[in-house]
């Protein structure tokens, strides 16, 4: 398991050296924000944030709200440094002109002995778009999903792959539909091989606006999808159930706390489950959703191995859609994305009591387990 670890050096005890592990946890906790944004409220900040504080200012631990600007960021670093113990990273990496700057400051910090929830890299590798298909073969990912990471394989590969049938498109960088198109041939050839000049229909998550092109020139479109780090584009079958609506399990490090049903507007070009595009929202209790619940409780070991052996998200979801087994006849839930870097509970803010107490648990541990020993190993 990829830890935050911490060394200490030793120190010196009347005339012994304790060469033991640092017991005294700093009791204060920074939360990165990055400023603007639609989840902002009225005073500038995330509104699911003041009741993180209040919660941990309630078991007597201090805490505040940075805004992060790449202009900042020696300051902030520095802030951060000596007065923290541990982070909250609540900022979309996606909405900062770069995320290199805020991921190298994360990413000093844990090797200074912050507490990184998450470590940047974590959030990088549950986060991204290619989660899905590291996790193909399991029980929530089928076979048929690949991930193109230049743009002569794409180009090369996605015409075949659209010979099997409607596909998904998602590139990796933003969070509300922008780039996630849904890829139908029309006119299919009847030897069933799909060329550059037959013409698609796509469907963008985004807002579900339809535009119809030939397949070449859509390739041509997602090359930007394709650029600089982190650019790749992930393949998938477009699940006609996702009328059913997507389901969100938001959990809480291993818990799964609430399930949101996320039903796509009534419309017959609509396929997303963002509230922009006319999506409706159900919360949900885990109790009615048993089948699901025991699936992820059994899945997380899986995807944490699978992606990186990160420690889990703090705060994070696994979003699913419904497919039907053709052999069986029976459900499954096939897993969409996870979301790891700025999830939200503006809906249920008693959470932010689960949530210092989960804060403050993992801190005490790291403060007296000595990491070189771990208490969980995998
Ligand atoms: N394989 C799929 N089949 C059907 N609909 C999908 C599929 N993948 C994504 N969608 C729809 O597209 C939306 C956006 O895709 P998602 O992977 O969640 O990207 P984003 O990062 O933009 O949220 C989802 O909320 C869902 O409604
Ligand atoms: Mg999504």
């Amino acid at each position: 398991m990829v830890r935050n670890l911490r060394f200490f050096p030793p120190r010196q005890i009347g005339n012994r050296v304790d060469s033991c592990w640092e017991e005294n946890v700093k009791t204060h906790v920074v939360i990165f924000e990055a400023r603007g944004g639609t989840d902002k409220g009225e005073y500038g900040y995330r509104p699911d944030s003041k009741p993180i504080i209040d919660s941990l200012t309630q078991k007597g631990w201090t805490s505040e709200i940075i805004f992060y600007r790449d202009e900042d960021r020696g300051e902030i670093y520095r802030h951060t440094c000596a007065k923290a113990g541990a982070y909250i990273s609540r900022v979309n990496p996606g909405n900062l002109p770069s995320e290199v700057g805020y991921f190298q400051m994360l990413r000093e910090l844990v090797k200074h002995g912050v507490i990184g929830l998450p470590h940047p890299d974590a959030m990088i590798n549950y986060g991204a778009k290619n989660a899905v298909e590291k996790l193909k073969g399991t029980e929530i990912v089928p076979e048929d999903v690949k991930c193109y990471y230049d743009f002569e394989t794409f180009k090369a590969e996605f015409p075949a792959s659209l010979a099997n049938g409607v596909r998904v498109a998602k590139q990796n960088r933003g969070s509300t539909g922008e780039g996630i198109w849904r890829v139908e041939v029309l006119d299919a050839n009847p030897n069933g091989v799909v060329s550059l000049d037959q013409m698609v229909k796509c469907t963008e998550a985004k807002d579900n606006h339809v535009e119809t092109m030939p397949l070449g020139e859509f390739i041509d479109f997602c090359v930007k999808y394709l650029d600089g780090e982190g650019g790749m584009i992930l393949d998938m079958p477009f699940l006609e159930r996702i009328k059913e609506g997507e389901i969100r399990v938001f959990m809480l490090r291993n818990s799964v706390v609430n399930i949101v049903h996320k039903k796509p507007a009534d419309a017959p070009d609509a396929f997303s489950a963002t509230l922009f595009s006319g999506a409706k929202y159900t919360y949900e209790t885990p109790d009615k959703w048993p089948e699901l619940v025991g699936i992820v409780n059994r899945s997380v070991p899986v995807i944490q191995r699978r992606l990186g052996n990160y420690d889990l998200p703090l705060i994070w979801t696994i979003d699913f859609i419904l497919d039907t087994d053709p052999e069986t006849g029976e459900d499954k839930y096939v897993l969409g994305e996870i979301n790891a870097s700025c999830v939200g509970f503006s809906t249920h803010l008693e959470l932010s009591e689960d949530i210092a107490n989960e804060i403050v648990r993992l801190m005490e541990a790291e403060a007296v387990v000595n990491p070189n020993w771990m208490a969980f190993a995998n």
